[in-house]
């Protein structure tokens, strides 16, 4: 087992690249077996998630070849087995991805209903209703959402909840469909547009994108093609935001500043001061405490929940008060009880943390209990004075990559250590 052992109280200072997002590079694994061909996937992340989303890949039977640290191969021309089983589900929920690639291109898919998680319940009844709307026969036997077609028919379909993988998953079944699809109340993050460039580059045939109105004429086939994933704007915020925490001044390069608008507008009313240029930010704090920022989650372009549990850390050890209201999951405060263990002056009240900043936070041994709460540990751990540890980091590898390495670049006295 591993932890992560962080010596507190170094301002983050330098230069840092992010690496491709985790949630564009999952729906795009994903869509490649819709292609026909090779297609060659850039600038990919080396994380869990992708390692599962690979395997789950592979074993259907597709032909995936990573080329070197951050290049992967897909050919997804024979696959035998049109299943996403329990063991790897469990796993990752973005395995629900599959259903829609599959359903499309090979006319029938098992997918594991994936259950709860530690965030809250999030159900995939968006994305079963939609496929339905386009013909899709679907029932639930034994824990598995078995779905056959013929061959999907186009459909206009309003979507009752924003939601990205239920977006993604109808978008993707919609490109080879029989007709037209329009797609209403689409999620607009970048990871869609991503996705949806993605697929325009193998041939679909998509009007709207990056708008919440989606119109796909469906082709007879897709083929492979090269793509670039965009950069990871979560990793990219969490280490701006770790920046802020302990009045540092970072540069992250390889970045697509117009995605972190709503992240950056909080970072400025925090204290920061942040530049832009085309692909890069450097945020200032100049060695000033933080101003306390309210936040309030909603959709893209809205501030994003996934940067919800770093504030949270930020807001801690501000000079006064703060509200963060979670509109997205109903169970996305447990790295609360961990920061008030470190001196945090914190109430959760239903979906509304109240943050009375304090001077310091003091360093303790902490869980990580889900990908962003462990995220919002290692802030927390970097601005605390003495020792912290967090334990479970499982969570981080899913969606951070070499994240020690990283904040050792810039400073921190942090690593990791087998126990
Ligand atoms: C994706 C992201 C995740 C991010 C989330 C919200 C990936 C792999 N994961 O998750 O990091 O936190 O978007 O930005 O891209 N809902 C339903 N029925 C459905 C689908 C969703 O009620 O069929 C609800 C969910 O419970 C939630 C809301 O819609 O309350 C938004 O969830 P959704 O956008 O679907 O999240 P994911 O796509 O799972």
């Amino acid at each position: 087992m591993e932890k992560i052992v962080i010596k507190g109280g170094k301002a983050l200072n330098g230069t840092v690249t992010a690496s491709g997002a985790k949630n564009a590079v999952l729906p795009i694994i994903a869509a490649s077996i819709v292609g026909s061909g090779t297609s060659i996937i850039k600038n990919v992340p080396h994380l869990e998630d992708v390692t599962t989303m690979n395997e789950l890949l592979i074993q259907m039977g597709v032909d995936l070849t990573i080329n070197d640290t951050t290049n992967i191969e897909i050919c997804a021309d024979h696959i035998t087995n049109p299943k996403a089983p329990y063991e790897i589900v469990k796993t990752m929920r973005a395995s629900i991805l599959a259903l829609g690639p599959l359903l499309t291109k090979y006319g029938r898919a098992e997918v594991s209903l994936p259950g709860g998680c530690a965030i809250g319940a999030r159900p995939v009844d968006i994305h079963l209703k939609g496929l339905e709307a386009m013909g899709a026969e679907i029932h639930v036997e034994n824990g598995y959402i078995i779905a056959k077609a013929d061959r999907l028919k186009g459909c206009q379909y309003y979507m009752d909840k924003v939601t990205v993988t239920g977006t993604e998953n109808l978008l993707i079944a919609a490109t080879l469909a029989e007709g037209e699809t329009i797609l209403e109340n689409c999620a607009t993050e970048p990871e869609v547009v991503d996705l949806t460039k993605y697929l325009l580059n193998m041939g679909a045939k998509i009007e709207g994108i990056g708008t919440s109105v989606l119109k796909i004429t469906g082709v007879d086939k897709l083929y492979g093609c090269e793509h670039v994933v965009i950069p990871d704007r979560i990793e990219i915020g969490t280490f701006l935001v770790a920046a802020a925490a302990t009045g540092g001044k970072i540069t992250v390069n390889k970045v697509v500043p117009h995605d972190l608008e709503s992240v950056l507008i909080k970072l400025r009313e925090s204290g920061a001061e942040i530049t832009v240029t085309e692909d890069s930010v450097s945020l200032n704090m100049h060695g000033e405490r933080p101003k306390p920022v309210n936040i309030n989650t909603a959709p893209h372009p809205a501030f994003p929940t996934d940067m919800q549990a770093q504030f949270c850390s930020l807001n801690a050890i501000a000079s006064g008060y703060s509200i963060v209201t979670e509109n997205l999951f109903e169970n996305r405060f447990m790295h609360i009880n961990e920061l008030v263990r470190m001196g945090a002056d914190i109430t959760v009240s239903h979906n509304q943390a109240v943050i009375h900043g304090v001077e310091r936070l003091n360093g303790a041994p902490t869980t990580a209990t889900d990908l962003r709460a462990s995220a919002s540990l290692v802030i927390a751990g970097l601005v605390a004075e003495g020792i912290s540890e967090i334990y479970d980091i499982h969570f981080i590898d899913r969606g951070y990559e070499v994240i020690e390495e990283k904040l050792s670049q810039l400073g921190a006295d942090i690593k990791r250590v087998s126990y």
